[in-house]
């Protein structure tokens, strides 16, 4: 069988979390990496997404262009998928010349096939910035809950769907000025025209559980026509005379990017027209991994879009996806820094990657939102990856070395079966989609494996018997050399074949109880695979990974004018002399040399600074904030202190030093 697996495009607007990890990379290079084993061909892409609003906004935020954005996350995007182990055969993006041609002849195509049709709406506009505003670039007071932040087509806070029109108060997110309504004109997709033939496509398939129910939501509440085209100046142009300053909406156009994406790997190959053995061939499984957001462009609009070009497209054939990872109970968030991303793992944790896979394999949110904490992260670690399966590997390991490191391999029916029916009852929770209930199984083995070993007890036997039972075991391992790959195949499983002297085998072999090994010769002592993890060790990634709390800030740039920042007085003083102040251990009374004499400041930096080390420094002092009574003590106006790495204040000042009293402006 030919398979196409492909992931989720990740915008190209900031880094990967975990939740992305588990939601959509994860269980998709778990599945690639046991298809291959299964010997079955297996093209699996992915690629960044750098089109859209996503990408505008961050620019417009970050006060740069939205090229300068992609070619910052395109490559971050990519390393770290690579370094985690994601086994992509390509890795494209959404800018190529490729995508936009292919983009642009679907969209002619489906014009001529009449699927769409212009029309004229009222959208808003920011008259300031002078552009018509996408939904999200719209904020406002929310009619359900009242949150101040939601945007035009959704609030954060209660989940409510909204559009524009439904917001209090709304304000544009570039500038903070009410919209205007302009008209526009624009194509939409007849999808209430496409819904019997979609219909037929989603009755023909199998959806997870999680997925099916949202899928007949949709189709029940009617498809509705949806607008293909945006104004905006990022993206691929509308491919039509009279339609300047238009592009293709970003979620028409993405989803093509599995197509483009195929043709650029094919071309790399040098065999171009092999993109078309994946498109234009019904044998072939497209399987898309992707978060739960995602569900209704890749299960409904995606199969519109390739059923009414009409052009013998294969269409998906399951669309696996996940539901989200929280964090330590709180919704993962970017913007709020509730986050832990993986460029910023692989920094902190070079060294336990193998072990962040098998947290999140054994976390994944297959069917319901999960929960990543700390605690279990560890406790996964140590109680179940190295308590039963490195310590399996090691115990066997270990006795076959004490037993002179070399033997033949006598083979135990009863093992031979367990690992036949295990290796069998993991392939078919993949096939399922079921990545953490075939993670559950091979710890299952590993437990009855351990549990045998116990009762055996080969060191109570003489040697030369003891050797034959634990090689017995041997088979057992070998096995697990290459059902642990998919899961962990970066440390573990490979580090497991090197000590063993085995290859991969086809999983296949696995499935039949026949012995895998006729002898087994150890080069080396063996290492334990994993070490525990320590309280220090985790205390030092929590710190390094997590901020303290989630920030409260609002996830749009709140701007204020230059006449707003102005009413804020700002000087540079000299501490004079600082305190701790009795039974508090984070406030410092500090006395400042500002323009008008001295002052004195209450800051909370005392865990962070020794008294001493302040005296004689300068620092940037907001002079009029309204004085405040901390502890007893009058705190007047406010040292700023940068927040570091791990929380950690530091102190602002001037480079040189200059006058007490001297304005910053
Ligand atoms: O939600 C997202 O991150 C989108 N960039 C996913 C796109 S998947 C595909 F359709 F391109
Ligand atoms: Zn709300």
């Amino acid at each position: 069988m030919r398979y196409l697996v492909t992931a989720a495009l990740p915008y190209a607007n900031g880094p990967l979390h975990i939740g992305h990890l588990a939601g959509a990379y994860l269980p998709a290079d778990i599945f690639a990496r046991y298809l291959r084993l299964r010997g079955e061909e297996v093209l699996f892409i992915c690629g960044s997404d750098e089109h859209g609003v996503a990408i505008t906004l961050r620019a417009w935020q970050e006060r740069t262009t939205p090229q300068a954005i992609i070619d910052k996350y395109h490559p971050l995007l990519e390393e770290s998928l690579r370094r985690l182990g994601i086994s992509l055969d390509y890795y494209g993006r959404t800018t190529d010349p490729l995508h936009h041609d292919l983009s642009q002849r679907f969209f002619l195509r489906l014009l001529e096939k009449g699927w769409l049709e212009k029309r004229k709406v009222e959208q808003f506009w920011d008259p300031q910035a002078s552009t018509f505003l996408p939904d999200r670039y719209i904020v406002g007071t929310c009619p359900h809950c009242g949150y101040e932040e939601a945007y035009g087509d959704q609030c954060e806070k209660c989940g409510a769907l909204l559009s524009p029109a439904d917001l209090i108060h709304p304000r544009s997110r570039l500038t903070g000025t009410p919209p205007e309504k302009r008209l526009s004109e624009q194509f939409y997709l007849r999808l209430d025209a496409l819904q019997p033939l979609v219909e037929a496509y989603v009755s023909r398939c199998h959806w997870k559980p999680n997925v099916g129910p949202v899928i007949q939501n949709w189709l029940r509440a009617g498809l509705a026509p949806r607008a293909i085209t945006r104004d905006l100046d990022w993206g691929i142009p509308v491919p039509l005379p009279d339609m300047a300053g238009k592009v293709l909406y970003v979620w028409f156009e993405a989803p093509l990017g599995y197509i483009s994406i195929t043709q650029r790997w094919a071309a790399s190959r040098g065999a171009p027209h092999r993109w078309a053995d994946f498109w234009l061939n019904p044998d072939t499984r497209i399987i898309h991994f992707i978060g739960k957001d995602n569900i209704v462009f890749h299960t409904l609009l995606f199969p519109a879009i390739l059923i009414a070009a009409d052009e013998g497209y294969t269409l998906p054939a399951a669309v696996p996806a996940n539901e989200f990872l929280n964090l330590e109970g709180q919704k993962i968030s970017t913007s709020r820094r509730w986050t832990i991303d993986i460029h910023e793992y692989l920094r902190a944790a070079p060294h336990r990657l193998d072990e962040l896979r098998f947290v999140l394999t054994a976390l994944m949110p297959q069917t319901r939102d999960r929960d990543f904490t700390w605690e279990e992260f560890a406790s996964r670690i140590n109680n179940e990856l190295v308590a039963t399966i490195t310590n399996l590997i090691h115990r066997i390991l270990t006795l076959l070395w004490r037993y002179g490191g070399e033997a033949t391999v006598i083979p135990e029916g009863k093992l031979l079966h367990t690992r036949a029916e295990s290796a069998r009852t993991i392939g078919a929770r993949l096939e399922a989609y079921d990545f953490s209930g075939a993670l559950e199984a091979i710890l299952h083995l590993a437990q009855l494996a351990n549990k045998g070993l116990t009762e055996s007890a080969p060191w109570h036997l003489p040697p030369e018997k003891a050797v034959g039972v634990v090689a017995s075991y041997a088979d057992l391992l070998a096995a697990m050399g290459t059902l642990l790959e998919p899961f962990m195949p970066l440390h573990v499983a490979p580090k497991l074949r090197e000590q063993l002297g085995v290859d991969l085998l086809n999983w296949r072999r696995l499935e039949d109880p026949t012995p895998l090994l006729s002898s087994i010769k150890l080069k080396a002592a063996p290492q334990p695979l994993v070490p525990k993890l320590s309280p220090d060790e985790l205390r030092s990634m929590q710190t390094q990974l997590l901020p303290t709390a989630p920030a409260s800030a609002s996830p749009s740039v709140a701007y204020i004018s230059i006449e707003e920042f102005q009413k804020v007085q700002l000087q540079v003083v000299t501490i004079r002399s600082a305190e701790r102040i009795p039974k508090s251990d984070k406030l410092l009374k500090i006395t400042i040399e500002a323009a008008d004499g001295t002052h004195t400041v209450v800051s909370g930096i005392a865990q962070h600074y020794e008294p001493e080390a302040l005296i004689g420094q300068q620092a940037i002092w907001v002079a009029n904030l309204a004085p405040r009574t901390l502890r007893g003590v009058s705190s007047e106006g406010m040292l700023l202190f940068a927040e570091g790495e791990g929380g950690k204040l530091i102190r602002v000042a001037p480079e040189t030093p200059v006058p007490p009293g001297s304005p910053v402006q």
